[in-house]
Parts: C-alpha cells; structure tokens; sequence
C-alpha cells in the first residue's frame, strides 16, 4: 500500500465504535483522528476536533445504535464539523444504520425515517457510506451517494463452520429474511426453513407456522437483527415444537434492547435459557457485557481492508461474494 494514500487519510471513532475505530487506526496504519465531545446542561452536542482534516480522505465510525437519536445527531455534528474543516472527503462507516427497519409506509399517516436520516447525511455534508447487512437493500436508494451495503453471511459462516455442526438447515425467522437465509444456505449447502411471522405491534411478534422440516435437524436461524430477541424466541419455540435437535442464532446486529429496569444482558441470556447453543453475532453494536455465550465477529477486519482498498483506488467487489468473506 502507498504510505502517501495513507497519510492523506484519517480515521475518527464516535461513541459508539471508539475500540472498533483504534483496531481499524491499528490494521490499516491510518492515523487515529483526535476528537473531544462536549455537552452543555441543556444537552447540546459540541465537537472540537484536534487534528487537522485540511484536504484528508476522512473516515467516521459510528454505529446509529441506543440511544438511537443522540448518537445520529452525534454523528451529524460530527460530519458538519470535518465540512466545515475543509476535510476533503467525509466517508461515514455505519456498522448498524439505526432506524432502517421503517423503510417504507404500511399505513397511512407513517414515516419513512429511514430515507430521513439519509437526506440528514447527505446535507450534513457526508460523501459515501459503508455500512453491514441494511435491514433492506432498498436503504441505498435514499442517497444520492455511494452506498456499501457490505454482507456478513461469509462472515457468519465462517464461525458456523468452525462449530462443525452436523445434519444442519438455515431457518428464516420470516419472510423478509428469506434471501438472507439462501445466502447463508448456499456458502453452507444446506436447505432453508422458514417461520411465518406476523408482527402485531411494535416489540411483539407473532409465529403462526413453519415452512419445512426441521425435525432432527440441527438448526441455525439467520435474522439481520436481534432487537428485543422476541422474533428469535419465538423462533426457537416453534422449532423445537417441531422437533429440532440444537438451534443455533446467527444475527448481524445484537442490539438487545431491555427496559430501564432490566438487566443489560436480559435478551441474550433469555435466548439462552429458553434453550439455544450459541448466538453468533458481530460487534457492530456492542451494550452488552462480554461473555461465553455471544460469539463475537469482529468488523474491524472488513472495515479495514475496505479503507485500504478505497484509498488506493481499487474496487471493493470482492466484499460482495460471500465466498470471499468466508475465506477471510
Ligand atoms: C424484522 O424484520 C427484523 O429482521 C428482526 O427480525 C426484528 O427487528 C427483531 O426484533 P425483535 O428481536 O425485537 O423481535
């Protein structure tokens, strides 16, 4: 890699992906970028950037995870603060693109936030974005900037495989989550099963049937999310219902949302006591505490690899073939 490329070039991680930002700094020799975040007692956000961005390719790492609206607002600023800064490019690495489940109106008198906070980045002044598995590819289409929806089922599989599970079937925790499912199945060669999930309101999911036969099988649900972990405990009930052997859950995000009142780590020892082996998830966003259960891809590699690529001008097409990720 050419060194001026790099030193042509910054990274800066906001309160969400600060750890994730110092390893990708590390990996890519990149210069971590120096930033204080101030709040005024009325909660203002004020940012003071203490390295030079003057004509830098400036990368900004932030996950728009919980609390949801603080962190998006952080990462506004953010931007605005590098535009103002003269920064020559502004890239905007989003692990978790919070808000991309309302993507499109079900009903009347609905938003579709996720196509805002997309016109937000790109008035802020944002110039391209990366980010893992959108809920839905169609996200892309509300910028008129590039978009990197970067795919983790390589990823994923890479760690299924290592657990050398036998007699195994992809499960579909709905029927968005169907082409998600055959791309995993695929990389695994493997069937798929799906479960028809209805959702009756916010937070509360509905499992009414299960497509295919997992009887004896041992069972991996896909799902792009993990939020309150009802859709996989359901999941989970219904196959064993049906007689599965282990379930195992692969889920790009592991939000688990809980309560005030409740345990941080409520959701994912939920899903383990209702009986599942393992999740096996990445660290796009990280509020729970570490332990044996969760098994945790780390993105700074990809991120990595996708920053040296782009700064030396070579394509990143390789990181849309699951293969490739699978190997990596
Ligand atoms: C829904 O379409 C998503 O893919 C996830 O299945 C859902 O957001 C998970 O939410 P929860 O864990 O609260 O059921």
């Amino acid at each position: 890699m050419q060194n001026t490329n790099i030193n042509s070039s910054i990274i800066f991680g906001l309160s969400t992906s600060k750890k994730i930002a110092e390893e990708v700094a590390k990996k890519t020799k990149i210069k971590l970028g120096d930033s204080e975040i101030k709040h005024f007692k009325d909660g203002e956000i004020y940012f003071k950037i203490e390295t030079s961005v003057r004509n830098k390719n400036t990368f900004i790492i932030q996950s728009t995870s919980n609390p949801v609206n603080e962190n998006l607002m952080e990462l506004l600023i953010f931007i605005d603060t590098l535009k103002r800064s003269s920064a020559k490019e502004i890239n905007l690495i989003i692990p978790y693109y919070g808000y991309a489940r309302q993507d499109r109106k079900n009903n009347g008198r609905q938003p579709i936030t996720a196509a805002l906070v997309a016109r937000l980045l790109q008035e802020a002044g944002a110039d391209r974005v990366i980010s893992f598995d959108l809920h839905s590819s169609q996200i892309q289409g509300f910028f008129k900037i590039p978009v990197d929806d970067l795919r983790t089922h390589g990823l994923l599989a890479r760690e299924i495989k290592k657990e050398n599970i036998k007699n195994l079937i992809i499960v579909s925790p709905d029927h968005g989550g169907i082409g998600r499912a055959r791309s995993l199945a695929k990389i695994l060669n493997t069937e798929i099963a799906i479960i028809d999930k209805r959702r009756v309101k916010a937070n509360e999911a509905i499992v009414t049937n299960l497509i295919g036969n997992v009887k004896n099988k041992n069972c991996v649900i896909i799902d792009d999310i993990i939020d309150t972990g009802g859709t996989i405990i359901e999941g989970i009930k219904i196959l064993k219902k049906n007689g599965a052997k282990n379930i195992y859950i692969a889920a790009t995000h592991s939000l688990f949302s809980t309560d005030k009142n409740e345990d941080r780590d409520f959701v994912w020892k939920k899903i383990r006591e209702i009986g599942a082996k393992m999740i096996i998830t990445t660290n796009s966003v990280m509020n729970y505490s570490k332990n044996d259960f969760v098994k945790i891809v780390d993105l700074a590699i990809p991120i990595s690899e996708v920053i040296l690529k782009h700064i030396n001008d070579q394509s990143i097409i390789d990181h849309f073939i699951e293969k490739y990720n699978t190997n990596i």
